[in-house]
């Protein structure tokens, strides 16, 4: 996790304590998270530390009294989402930005129920399922561990379940209970945030690997014992990032209380679907509203057709290119025995940056 995030976040949270209406994102970087680690912390008092949290909704702080160590596990899986949604959206007009005066972590842009917001509630569901999950597995949460039935599950018959399975069907009723603790309304918001929440969670189900060890005489592979794995989060990234560009526009059939294709003829969207209500802001130029910084002075691709290229980047109104000098080490030879022996250059690079 990148220092600077959680600097921000940390002097987010310092004065946002007490507002009612923030987000369980807000935990990524808590001081109180470091209190509850403390070994002289007792049962009593990390319980109170969990009715403490200001930007827990009451569900949230039950849960978070269950087991000690949730609060920390949550905020890892908090932390988990933001660095992907970030990675995914490097490049784009929208980064990922986290706000610096905002007491929603993202700030007043997800107010829009945009694809962005869908994006962002997605990994962040299935950031907190994965880091529930892999605590589980670590043993640091008491009420679970290995997935215990996946013993009598289905095999092609080529295999048998052995092992220490991650016990996914934990972490995703886990993240179903502790993230969309806040959807309590049947709002077209709730339904979209719950829709994308369960989308973030199936996309890391449908990610989860299977890894196998052969046992038997000499490398027969008489018997291979197989068990479940989480798989890379970057996978849960790209493959919700291939969800985004396609999201399902919709809107709510009041009278059915369920959300439906805003266009007549449209496709109803899967559980794999991303699905937004708002067209999303404009993201080229700066917009105090929404607290969007827009995307003068990011730095372009002059090579790119694509999205990071400076002309979409730049939202057309060009930019300028800076060269970077810097030394480097360079021609580095291998001098017996044992040294490594490199001469000094001056590296230029070229840097566009947008005006
Ligand atoms: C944060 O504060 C600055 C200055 O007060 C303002 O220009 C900016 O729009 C604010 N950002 C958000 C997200 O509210
Ligand atoms: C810029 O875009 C080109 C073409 O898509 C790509 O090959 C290259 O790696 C990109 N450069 C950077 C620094 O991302």
């Amino acid at each position: 996790m990148n220092l600077l995030i959680w600097l921000t976040i940390l002097a987010l949270v310092r004065h946002t304590l007490s507002t009612p209406g923030t987000s369980w994102w807000l935990l990524g970087a808590s001081s109180t998270v470091e209190q509850l680690m403390r070994d002289d912390v007792t049962t009593i008092s990390y319980k109170a530390i969990c009715q403490n949290q200001m930007y827990l909704v009451d569900k949230q702080k039950d849960l978070c009294s269950t087991d000690r160590n949730i609060l920390k596990t949550v905020a890892e899986g908090a932390a988990l989402g933001i660095s992907e949604c970030q990675h995914q959206f490097a490049g784009s007009r929208w980064n990922c930005p986290i706000a610096t005066n905002s007491t929603s972590l993202f700030g007043p842009v997800l107010t829009v129920n945009s694809r962005e917001k869908a994006y962002v509630h997605a990994i962040s569901a299935a950031g907190v399922a994965y880091s529930v999950t892999r605590g589980c597995s670590q043993g640091d949460i008491s009420d679970c561990g290995c997935d215990k039935r996946i013993k009598y599950g289905p095999t092609d018959g080529t295999f048998e379940w052995g092992g220490c399975s991650d016990d996914i069907n934990f972490g995703e009723k886990f993240s179903r209970e502790f993230v969309d603790a806040k959807e309590t309304k049947r709002t077209a918001e709730s339904l979209m945030n719950i829709h994308n929440n369960e989308a973030g969670r199936k996309h890391l189900r449908d990610n989860l690997q299977r890894m196998c060890k052969c046992h038997g005489v000499s490398g027969s592979c008489s018997i291979r014992i197989c068990w479940r794995k989480l798989p890379d989060f970057r996978k849960v990234g790209d493959s919700l990032s291939r969800k985004f560009e396609g999201a399902h526009m919709v809107r709510m059939n009041v009278r059915k209380g369920r959300l439906r294709p805003r266009h007549r003829g449209q496709k109803y969207p899967t559980k794999n679907d991303l699905v937004y209500i708002d067209q999303s802001p404009n993201y080229c130029d700066q917009n105090s509203k929404y607290g969007i910084a827009g995307t003068r002075g990011r730095s372009c691709n002059e090579t790119s057709n694509g999205i990071d290229g400076c002309s979409l980047l730049c939202c057309g109104r060009g930019y300028r290119t800076m060269v970077k000098e810097e030394e480097k080490d360079c021609r580095c030879k291998f001098v017996w025995c044992c040294n490594v022996k490199c001469e000094r250059c001056i590296e230029h690079t070229e840097e566009h940056i947008c005006n």
